[in-house]
């Protein structure tokens, strides 16, 4: 792909003015009379969304884009919709947006296409980075978003645990980063129990990916990944329509290793480690059954109770590694629970943590890079809708409170205080403005930015 962000090169790029009812009466004098004729005899109305592109001396004079005047803008990434409106060519802000840096990021990212399988005509745009904003940054960003993009769009055929093991390898060799990866049976005899029972069945072995990255005596943080590359639901099979998109049920994987992209490139001050249950939850012979008992790495006994709740139990084995080293941080990124979608929707993950500082800093951080998250509670009653009459737990809990339940279940093999678990839905079901329809990378620039703030 081109850059899309160039720095102050061309002196020819074209104007992207943003009005608003507002400042429609001052750009009106900016862009001179003949293009204000244009406008008006074009219908132009400076109302949030709407677009036109002006006349100039012998091609594009610039290109009017409307968004919403006083009061909270509803979405901050509304200028990724000028992607699909402009022409190939380069272009700058003539007048500011919102959030300048949020509407170059929607900008580049609203260009995103997946195009593994079927070339898109390929667009020549880029935009002239007012000097104001970091454009390496930006570019890191933009990457690392991609690259959970594609990870979570490419089907399980192309993408089985030893393909996404080795997306891991060649982000970790791009960093120099050391990897090491636990295969199929060697599960067993290192000790991680339910990875291997989830994924036993599947004709891709079950493996743990663990990278690590930075200097050993920097802070550690720790980001676990859910890495089922498609969840049929096992023999608690999925219907055909809650099947049909479990491609994505990698997007925790994707969304960790998008994240530490970030860090690597910036080169954050952590030792960084990402771990990655990767397994595909299969139906055969050697499937695991509901009722069965496991000995977990951590040494709890869980009883399965449904075997579609298997991204709980493959991270319930990487949290208890992960705790066993006492990092400063863990945080986890999971497509868990659809009560997660039905609490708050595609686009609000819910975040659970028992570290108020963290939640509230993340808060901020998910407001000011408009990539929301929202805490719910890691409610101690509801603990005991995880009982089991046989085991220490059941892997599931009631039909109500299914991402609290399923988030407590996890919190039983961590120790850290500082344990962050995000339930992602990794998925835009309809296209927004920057956000293309299919796979999305949710959370990870929200964590990116409290971590720049805390180790940059
Ligand atoms: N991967 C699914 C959760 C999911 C479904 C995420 C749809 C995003 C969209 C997970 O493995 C699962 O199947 N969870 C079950 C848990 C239940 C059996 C307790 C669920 O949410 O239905
Ligand atoms: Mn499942
Ligand atoms: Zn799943």
């Amino acid at each position: 792909m081109d850059p899309i962000f160039v720095a102050r090169a061309s002196a020819n790029a074209a104007p992207i003015w943003f009005v608003t009812a507002q400042n429609y009466a001052e750009i009106r004098k900016q862009i001179g009379a003949e293009a204000c004729a244009f406008a008006d005899a074009a219908g132009f109305e400076p109302k949030a969304g709407r677009h036109l592109l002006l006349p100039g001396k012998g091609g594009l004079g610039g290109v009017l884009f409307g968004l919403e005047g006083a009061g909270e803008p509803r979405d901050l990434f509304l200028p990724g919709r000028l992607a699909h409106h402009v022409p190939d060519g380069v272009y700058r802000f003539a007048s500011e947006p919102h959030d300048a840096r949020l509407a170059a990021l929607a900008f580049a990212l609203g260009l995103y296409r997946f195009t593994r399988y079927r070339k898109a005509d390929a667009r020549k745009i880029s935009l002239d980075l007012p000097q104001s904003l970091d454009r390496d940054e930006l570019a890191r960003i933009v990457e690392a978003v991609t690259l959970a993009r594609d990870l979570i769009n490419t089907p399980a055929n192309d993408l089985g645990p030893a393909e996404l093991e080795q997306a891991a390898r060649e982000l970790a060799a791009r960093h120099r980063a050391k990897i090491a990866v636990v295969v199929g049976d060697d599960l067993l005899t290192q000790n991680f129990p339910l990875i291997h029972a989830v994924g036993r069945a599947a004709a891709g072995a079950p493996r743990l990916i663990d990278m690590t990255w930075g200097e050993a005596n920097h802070p550690r943080v720790t980001l676990v990944g859910k890495g089922v590359c498609f969840d049929t639901g096992g023999l608690d099979i999925k219907s055909d329509s809650s099947m049909l998109n479990m491609k994505k049920d990698m997007g925790g994987a994707a969304t960790a290793l998008a994240l530490a992209h970030m860090i690597m490139a910036r080169g954050l001050k952590v030792r960084l480690r990402v771990l990655i249950p990767a397994v595909e939850n299969s139906i055969a012979g050697g499937s695991f059954r509901p009722r069965d008992i496991y000995t977990s790495r951590k040494g709890i006994t869980v009883e399965i109770g449904n075997t579609d709740a298997e991204g709980r139990l493959i991270l319930a084995d990487a949290l208890a590694l992960a705790d066993e080293e006492k990092p400063e941080l863990i945080a986890d990124f999971a497509t868990l629970t659809g009560a997660a979608r039905v609490a708050l929707g595609p686009d609000v993950p819910p975040f659970f943590t028992d570290d108020d500082a963290l939640a509230s800093e993340l808060v901020q951080c998910a407001a000011a890079e408009n990539d929301p998250l929202w805490r719910l509670p890691l409610w101690r009653p509801y603990e005991s809708m995880l009982e089991s009459k046989v085991a220490d737990t059941n892997n599931v809990g009631g039909g109500q409170a299914g991402a609290i339940t399923a988030a407590l279940f996890m919190r039983r093999f961590v120790t850290a205080k500082s344990w962050l678990h995000v339930d992602l839905f990794a998925w835009t079901p309809s296209a927004k403005p920057g956000r293309p329809e299919g796979g999305e990378c949710q959370a990870a620039r929200s964590l990116y930015a409290l971590l720049a703030k805390r180790y940059g």
